[in-house]
């Protein structure tokens, strides 16, 4: 029998009591599971312009989230409560792409469904070291940077999937590494271990994000290579820039290849002259 999960995922979007959303997450996963296959339906996605989350945490600019010093328990408790955010986003940013992109093949549904079950479960298990410390999701400011980028890229998957999956979850892989030394230092072998789990599972999802930018890219006809470098400069983004963990960008499908391309590419738009500025352009 087939499953139809589209009035599950809207629900699952809408939903902003954490806990209710990780349930549904993971409702979802279980009954495509038991199903013979997704059951699409006529009805095009609504286009959201915000997923539900929680009034809290309050959202600011992303310059403006304060910058804590990770010694004092408090600073400590908003370094994991940052990783809680990403990780609840992560559920929103999941939920969306399986509900907004339906004109794509089941497993794209399944594969995004299955992210968001486990997204759920990076949220609840992080939260819980953010409890051990005294500490709730929603006791810190946070940003909105995530899910902009997935409300500019919802008109398109192609975009959507070479801006959210292979830029900004790919970057948790090159932060990851850093931040568990920095856990480990502290002895909190607890947080160490969830960690662990998020860093492992990620490496999948960014891979997963590859596996469907390459499908669309061969789809439409588009060469994948250069047109993502195209994208990184006309949205202003960049892949090199701190540690880039090139060992676990290969596992999530990244070629040596196009990462030394893109290295080279950036270096050449950061020694470019910036000619045609809108400044240039007054100043004349
Ligand atoms: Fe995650």
């Amino acid at each position: 029998m087939l499953y139809n999960p589209y009035p599950l995922l809207e629900s699952a979007l809408l939903e902003s009591d954490p806990d209710a959303k990780c349930r549904a997450a993971a409702e979802l996963f279980e009954k495509l599971a038991a199903a013979g296959g997704v059951g699409k339906p006529a009805a095009a996605a609504l286009d959201f312009r915000f997923a539900g989350r929680p009034q809290k945490p309050i959202l600011v600019a992303p310059a403006d989230v304060q910058k804590r010093k990770m010694s004092t328990t408090e600073g400590y408790a908003a370094m994991l409560h940052a990783i809680c955010h990403i990780e609840f986003n992560a559920i929103n940013l999941a939920l969306d792409a399986a509900y907004r992109f339906r004109n794509l093949p089941e497993a794209f549904t399944a594969d995004w469904i299955r992210v968001a079950k486990e997204e759920a479960y990076h949220f609840s298990l992080m939260r819980g070291r953010l409890n051990a410390y005294g500490f709730d999701y929603g006791d810190f400011e946070a940003h909105n940077h995530l899910w902009d980028m997935a409300y500019k890229t919802a008109f398109d998957p192609l975009l959507r999937m070479a801006l959210v999956p292979r830029v900004l979850e790919a970057r948790g892989l090159d932060v990851t590494p850093a931040i568990r030394a920095k856990v480990a230092q502290r002895g909190d072998e607890a947080t160490c271990a969830v960690l662990d789990i998020i860093y492992r599972d990620e490496v999948g999802h960014v891979q997963i994000g590859n596996h469907w930018y390459h499908y669309l890219c061969a789809r439409r006809g588009l060469e994948p290579v250069a047109l993502f470098r195209t994208l990184i400069a006309r949205y202003d983004l960049f892949i090199f820039r701190g540690y880039v963990n090139i060992e676990a960008r290969e596992r999530a499908g990244f070629s040596r290849f196009e990462l030394e391309m893109l290295e080279d590419f950036e270096q050449s738009l950061k020694a470019a002259p910036k000619t045609g500025s809108w400044q240039q352009a007054l100043s004349r």
